[in-house]
């Protein structure tokens, strides 16, 4: 055979494509790994020395010859195709895609309580991620002896800093800078060295509220966290008080937040549901008072604090903790604002 005969069909082949596709095929099954005259090349291995001369040269010339004609061709449709876009109809009346703009679950949590508290009179404030034991720890009434410590396994650096184990560690700063009554709100990331799993992780987000006023009374807290629970979920979530213990207030309470499946479930009057455990808070410990000079005898306070990352969590039915860090685009476009 004589593969000069072929160029003339393999020439016509190539005049006939249309799309880039067709020639990206057309131009594997013939000089592809596996394509027809690749093989032919190969097969010229195993004849007699003269064939191998004449027939290995056209086979050559042939496959070169090819090349530089799919090249020629691609250029054509190349073009082409760019052209037609340039003049495809473009309707300007169209409305944009419907959805709004996707943001993190997270952020949307944290803008919604910004939103809340500042309507309320609060500053807001974030948590430094490396704070000092003191901070932490000793000024929130837990001294290094102190079994508290051992809740919440911390990530020691040098010098006594740790990374925040919790928005609290802002509550002496504040009260030592900020002028009096003192209505403040922190944000931020806080580490625990937590074994990663569906429900834990070694970073997640708080945050925390601290008032500080005269005459204080458990009443102010309770009208805050139902304000603040009722503006987050639309409607007055069904909660409970109950003691809990944290050093840095007395009384401490946790509060339960009675979880139905859907929002008419959630509200007071419902039957069905469970408890889920959703802050902690308190007035202000006197110690934590005067740790930061404040007479408790003049001022008093109170605290609260909750897992952002778990209100999100609640608030969008996400069942896996570890879903917030993985930069899926498929999770992420789920959330829009
Ligand atoms: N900081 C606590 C934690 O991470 C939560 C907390 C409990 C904050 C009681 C408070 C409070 O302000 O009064 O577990």
């Amino acid at each position: 055979m004589n593969p000069e005969q072929l160029k003339p069909q393999i020439h016509a082949w190539i005049a006939a494509l249309t799309s880039l596709k067709q020639l990206i095929e057309y131009r594997n099954s013939l000089v592809g790994k596996k394509g027809t005259l690749t093989e032919m090349l190969k097969n010229v291995a195993s004849l007699s020395p003269e064939e191998k001369k004449t027939l290995g040269k056209s086979l050559n010339e042939l496959r070169a010859d090819v090349e530089a004609e799919l090249a020629k061709k691609e250029k054509e449709i190349r073009e082409q195709e760019l052209k037609t876009a340039e003049n495809r109809f473009i309707d300007m009346t169209v409305p944009a895609k419907s959805h709004g703009r996707t943001q993190h679950p997270i952020k949307i949590v944290q803008s919604d309580i910004i939103d809340i508290v500042t309507r309320m009179g609060f500053s807001v404030w974030r948590s430094p991620t490396v704070t000092t034991e003191f901070d932490n720890f000793d000024a929130l009434n837990i001294p290094s002896w102190h079994p508290a410590r051992d809740m919440q396994d911390t990530f020691w650096l040098t010098d006594r800093r740790v990374l925040a184990t919790q928005t609290s560690c802002m509550q002496n700063h504040l009260l030592r800078t900020q002028p009096k009554p003192l209505r403040a709100m922190v944000l931020g990331s806080v580490y625990r060295n937590e074994k990663i799993d569906a429900t834990h992780d070694i970073a997640f987000e708080q945050v925390e509220g601290l008032v500080v006023d005269k005459n204080i009374n458990i009443g102010h807290l309770k009208g805050t966290i139902t304000t603040i629970l009722t503006e987050l979920f639309g409607y007055e979530p069904r909660f409970r008080m109950r003691p809990g213990y944290f050093p840095f207030v007395e009384p401490g309470m946790e509060v339960d937040l009675w979880w139905g499946s859907s929002a008419s479930d959630g509200t007071a009057s419902s039957g069905k549901g469970r408890w889920l455990e959703f802050m902690g808070c308190g007035l202000v410990h006197p110690n934590v008072l005067r740790q930061a000079d404040i007479d408790p005898e003049e001022y008093s306070g109170f605290a609260f604090g909750f897992g952002l990352t778990r209100l999100a969590m609640i608030r969008y039915g996400i069942s896996d903790i570890r879903l917030f860090h993985e930069n899926k685009i498929e999770f992420l476009e789920q959330f829009t604002v």
